[in-house]
């Protein structure tokens, strides 16, 4: 395919489904190699049966991005897969559904800040040294609740504004 991102190799995480897969997609449709990384490598899979059929260039591999040990493990695949990696979107994310202060729990809170904010750490930080060397670049999916609170989900919008901070803080570290 040729595109805008032709001979780049992206990594999209959370793009077994929603907008992580149209992301993949597009990327793909644009040239690029896309590491399709999600928790649910099912999903993943049919994401890269889609770009197949589409003419792209595309594999699966699974990451929890809340952990270190995994996060390692998919790095490893994308250089093994493509032996060096452009782009990375940290796409994935959880949702809290909303509850109120009240109603959120330690457990929530812990979930849904290890997913959606130490995950973007993570995966920032495990592929900081890939990306630099290919003067690559980094897109960090936030939310309207990065920048404003609704009532409720407090969880989610803590990680979010914090998504921001992330971004913010690897910019001007790693510019
Ligand atoms: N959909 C919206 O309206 C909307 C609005 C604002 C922001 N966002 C953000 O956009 C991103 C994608 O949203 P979406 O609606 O497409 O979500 P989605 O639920 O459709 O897809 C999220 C994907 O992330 C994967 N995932 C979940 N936890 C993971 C983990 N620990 N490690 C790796 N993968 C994991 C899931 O398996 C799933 O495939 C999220 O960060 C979300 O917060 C979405």
């Amino acid at each position: 395919m040729v595109g805008r991102l032709e001979n780049k190799v992206a990594a999209v995480t959370g793009a077994g489904s929603g907008m992580g897969r149209s992301i993949a997609l597009r990327f793909a449709r644009e040239g690029a190699r896309v590491a399709v990384m999600d928790v649910n490598l099912g999903a993943a899979a049919t994401t890269v049966e889609k770009i197949h059929a589409d003419g792209g260039e595309a594999t699966a591999i699974a990451v929890n991005i809340a952990a270190a040990d995994t996060v390692e493990a998919a790095r490893a695949a994308v250089i093994a897969a493509y032996g060096r990696v452009d782009v990375l979107v940290n796409n994935a994310g959880i949702h809290d559904g909303f509850p109120t202060l009240a109603e959120t729990t330690e457990e929530l809170w812990d979930r849904v800040i290890s997913v959606d904010l130490k995950g973007v750490f993570l995966m920032t930080q495990r592929f900081a040294a890939d990306l630099r060397a290919r003067g690559g670049s980094i897109v960090n999916v936030s939310s309207g609740a990065g920048f404003r609170a609704g009532g409720g989900g407090i969880a989610y919008t803590a990680a979010k504004h914090g998504i921001v901070g992330v971004t913010r803080a690897t910019a001007a570290e790693l510019r």
